[in-house]
């Protein structure tokens, strides 16, 4: 492993593209080779040894593409894998992310928060842990919305069904009074606009693209492996279309994006 080496990111699909684009923002030096697993999207309804079985088939090929880390951007595959991955791999930096329920516990005033999540992080005990040792005190209100990331999958970011899908789950929430609303899954920032309106102009929605970010940076400058300089190159690949992730994502992006098809083995 080099400072020049790549960082691999991954997601069931196109939704960890949010955490990419942070990681862009803050590291414009790092090479970045993203993978979308579409041919197993969605993640949030399968089984965990199914999420963890790709977790594992998905780190080993970022290994044999000489990874220097790899961020699981996906609630639902690091609440399903990241201990066991970690275990597998001890000299690689692993960074998962998880619903940002610590902030979340500091902003209430109401001391009722909603959580948007995948039925598979909803029902983990990762997160049932997190609950219990961040916000012991706070009422967590827990709301799965799985056709969200079908939205977002579909390129359906705004207009009339968005609308409609997001607005019972963020009303009835609101309703019984929730003041901070925590997106945990990396689909959901991409639909920001709709749950900002349906929730009201002041409701925090918190996601954790940028303190992963902050949290990768600190784990490759401790290590000696911060690139210095130079501008750092992003590799789109699939496990599905490629020219249908090419397309979504320089839509997500909003810039020009070319994508591959992941190997044949690793899909
Ligand atoms: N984006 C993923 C997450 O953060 C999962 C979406 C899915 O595949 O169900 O949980």
């Amino acid at each position: 492993m080099f400072p020049e080496s790549p960082i691999g990111v991954y997601d069931s699909g196109v939704g960890g593209l949010s955490v990419l684009r942070a990681i862009r923002d803050a590291l414009p030096q790092e090479s970045l080779l993203y993978v979308a697993d579409s041919a197993h999207v969605p993640y949030g309804e399968k089984t965990q040894a199914f999420v963890l079985e790709r977790a594992h088939a998905l780190t080993d090929y970022f290994v044999s593409r000489q990874a220097k880390a790899v961020v699981v951007a996906c609630n639902t595959a690091t609440a399903a894998a990241i201990a066991q991955l970690r275990r597998r791999h001890p000299d690689l930096i692993i960074i998962g992310v998880e619903p940002a329920i610590k902030p979340a516990a500091h902003l209430t005033h109401s001391g009722v928060v909603g959580v948007f999540a995948t039925t598979g992080t909803l029902a983990s005990p990762k997160f049932a842990a997190l609950v219990q040792r961040e916000a012991p005190e706070v009422r967590i209100l827990l709301r799965p919305c799985p056709e969200w990331v079908g939205l977002v999958e579909q390129g359906e970011l705004a207009g009339p069904r968005v609308d409609a899908a997001v607005r019972v789950p963020v009303a009835e929430l609101r309703a019984a009074g929730a003041d901070v609303l925590v997106l945990g899954c990396t689909h959901f920032p991409f639909l920001r606009d709709a749950i900002q309106a349906a929730a009201g102009p002041g409701v925090p929605l918190l996601e954790t693209g940028s303190p992963v970010a902050r949290w990768l940076r600190h784990q490759l400058q401790e290590r000696g492996l911060l690139r210095g300089a130079g501008t750092g190159d992003t590799q789109l690949e699939t496990t599905g279309d490629a020219p249908a992730l090419a397309a979504l994502a320089s839509r997500l992006l909003g810039m020009p994006m070319e994508a591959a098809a992941t190997p044949e083995r690793w899909r």
